[in-house]
C-alpha cells in the first residue's frame, strides 16, 4: 500500500486542513507513515505569517531532498500546499525546486473526509480566508477573501462528530465573531493594485467596512446556541475573536452558556494607539480595556490570552513601554509575542520601512514574553 506523510507548519487552520488532506489520501487507499523517509508522497502544508515560518518549510524540504540524494534513492512525490502557495507557481518552483506539485489552498474543501488523531476533541473550521485589512498580515493574501461555511454544513459536521463520540469542539476562523457577516468586495492587494499610485494609510478601509452589522442576534451567537443543543457536546471553544467586533450579545452568551470554555483568545497586537492605527486594527487601547472589563464583569472566571507584535515599523521606546504597561494592567494569562516580519506585498511592507533592528526586536520580545508568560501555561491556542 502506498504511504503518505504530512508535515504541517503554522496555525490551527493549517492543522485542520491537514486532517482533511489526510482524509483525501485515505479515501484513495493510502496509509499514513510517521517517517517521511519511507513515504511515497510528502505533503508540506506551509505557513507564511513570518519569514521564520517560511524558512522552516524550506529547511524541511531541503533536508528531505538532501537525504534522498545522499541515499541515492528515488525521491518521493513532494506536494506543497498552505499559505506559501500565494507566491505563485513560478516563484515556488524557483525557491524550492524539489517540489513536484502545488495544491492550491482552496482545494482543501471544508466538507471532505477528515482523519482525526484525537477521539474526544475536534477542530471544526467555520470560515476560510479573512476580510480584515490589518496592514502587516499576509493571511488575506494567502487565504483570500473571507468565506463563511454555511450553518447547515457546520451543524452536519457537528452531528457526525457527536455520533462518533466527540464531546469537545473548537470552532476555527481568522475572525469568528463576524461569522456569516462578511461582505463581497475586493481585497487589499487588489485595492492597492487598482490605484495608479501607492495607497496611503488613510485610504485603507476600516475592517468594519468589510462586514455587515448584525441585526439582532449575531449569526455566530446563533451558531453557538445551535451547537450547544447537543447534550453530548460538553465543551465549545473558538479562535480567533477580534476585539473590534466582540458583540455584547456574544459576551452574554459566554456568560450564560456553561459549555463555552472560559479561555478567550483576544489579540491586542500593541498597547499603543498610534501603532494600532498604523496596523489598522480598528480599535484603540481604551476600547480593548473596556471590552476586557465587560468580559471580566459578566464572566468572573474568564481567562484571557493575547497576541502581540513587537518591533512594528515606527514603534518607539515609548510605544513599546505603553504595551509593557498595558500587559501589566491586563494580566493576560498567556500571550504569543511575535517579532514583526515584513511580508512582501502587504500594506505595512509598502507603507513603512522595517525600522526596528533585529536585536531590538528580540530585546522587546524577551521583556514582554517574560511579563506575560510568567505563569508559563503550556496550553497555547496556536504556536507558529
Ligand atoms: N486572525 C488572527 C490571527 C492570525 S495570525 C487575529 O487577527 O488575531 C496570528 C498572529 O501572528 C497574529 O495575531 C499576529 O500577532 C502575528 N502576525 C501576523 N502577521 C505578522 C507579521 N507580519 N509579523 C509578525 N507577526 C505577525
Ligand atoms: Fe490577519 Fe487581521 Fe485577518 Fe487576523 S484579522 S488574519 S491579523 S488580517
Ligand atoms: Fe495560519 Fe500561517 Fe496561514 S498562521 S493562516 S498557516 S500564514
Amino acid at each position: 500500500m502506498k504511504k503518505y506523510y504530512i508535515q504541517t507548519f503554522g496555525c490551527q487552520s493549517n492543522k485542520s486542513d491537514s486532517e482533511r488532506v489526510a482524509g483525501d489520501y485515505e479515501a484513495r487507499g493510502f496509509i499514513e507513515t510517521k517517517n517521511w523517509q519511507d513515504a511515497d508522497e510528502i505533503v508540506v502544508n506551509t505557513c507564511a505569517i513570518r519569514q521564520t515560518a517560511e524558512d522552516r518549510a524550506r529547511g524541511f524540504l531541503y533536508n528531505v531532498a538532501t537525504y534522498f540524494q545522499q541515499q541515492g534513492k528515488q525521491k518521493p512525490k513532494i506536494i506543497l500546499t498552505g499559505c506559501m502557495t500565494h507566491h505563485g507557481q513560478e516563484k515556488l518552483y524557483e525557491m524550492m525546486p524539489m517540489i513536484d506539485e502545488i495544491l492550491p489552498i482552496n482545494e482543501v474543501g471544508f466538507n471532505s473526509a477528515v482523519v482525526r488523531k484525537d477521539k474526544k476533541h475536534a477542530w471544526v473550521p467555520i470560515s476560510a480566508g479573512c476580510n480584515s485589512f490589518c496592514t502587516y498580515c499576509i493571511v488575506p493574501y494567502s487565504r483570500g477573501r473571507e468565506q463563511s461555511r454555511p450553518m447547515e454544513d457546520i451543524l452536519a459536521e457537528v452531528e457526525k462528530l457527536v455520533k462518533e463520540g466527540y464531546s469537545e469542539i473548537t470552532l476555527l476562523g481568522q475572525n469568528v465573531n463576524s461569522w456569516g457577516l462578511e461582505k463581497e468586495g475586493i481585497g487589499l492587494r487588489k485595492l492597492m493594485m487598482r490605484q495608479e499610485r501607492e495607497l496611503s494609510r488613510e485610504e485603507i478601509p476600516d475592517n468594519a467596512t468589510q462586514y455587515e452589522q448584525p441585526k439582532g442576534i449575531p449569526p455566530f451567537v446563533q451558531l453557538l446556541q445551535e451547537i450547544s443543543k447537543h447534550d453530548e457536546i460538553k465543551v465549545i471553544r473558538f479562535i480567533t475573536s477580534n476585539p473590534w467586533d466582540f458583540h455584547d450579545l456574544l459576551i452574554d452568551e459566554i456568560a450564560t452558556n456553561p459549555k463555552i470554555d472560559r479561555f478567550i483568545h483576544l489579540p491586542i497586537q500593541s498597547g499603543s494607539n498610534k501603532v494600532l492605527y498604523d496596523m489598522n486594527r480598528g480599535y484603540t487601547k481604551e476600547h480593548y480595556r473596556e471590552l476586557v472589563r465587560k468580559l471580566r464583569e459578566k464572566i468572573p472566571d474568564v481567562v484571557i490570552g493575547t497576541d502581540i507584535i513587537v518591533g512594528f515599523p515606527g514603534e518607539t521606546e515609548e510605544d513599546f513601554n505603553e504595551t509593557v504597561e498595558f500587559a501589566k494592567e491586563m494580566n493576560w494569562k498567556l500571550g504569543f509575542v511575535a517579532q514583526y516580519s515584513p511580508r512582501p506585498g502587504t500594506a505595512s511592507w509598502r507603507l513603512y520601512k522595517d525600522t526596528i533592528p533585529q536585536k531590538e526586536k528580540k530585546r522587546r520580545w524577551e521583556i514582554l514574553d517574560k511579563i506575560i508568560n510568567k505563569d508559563n501555561l503550556s496550553v497555547r491556542p496556536h504556536v507558529v
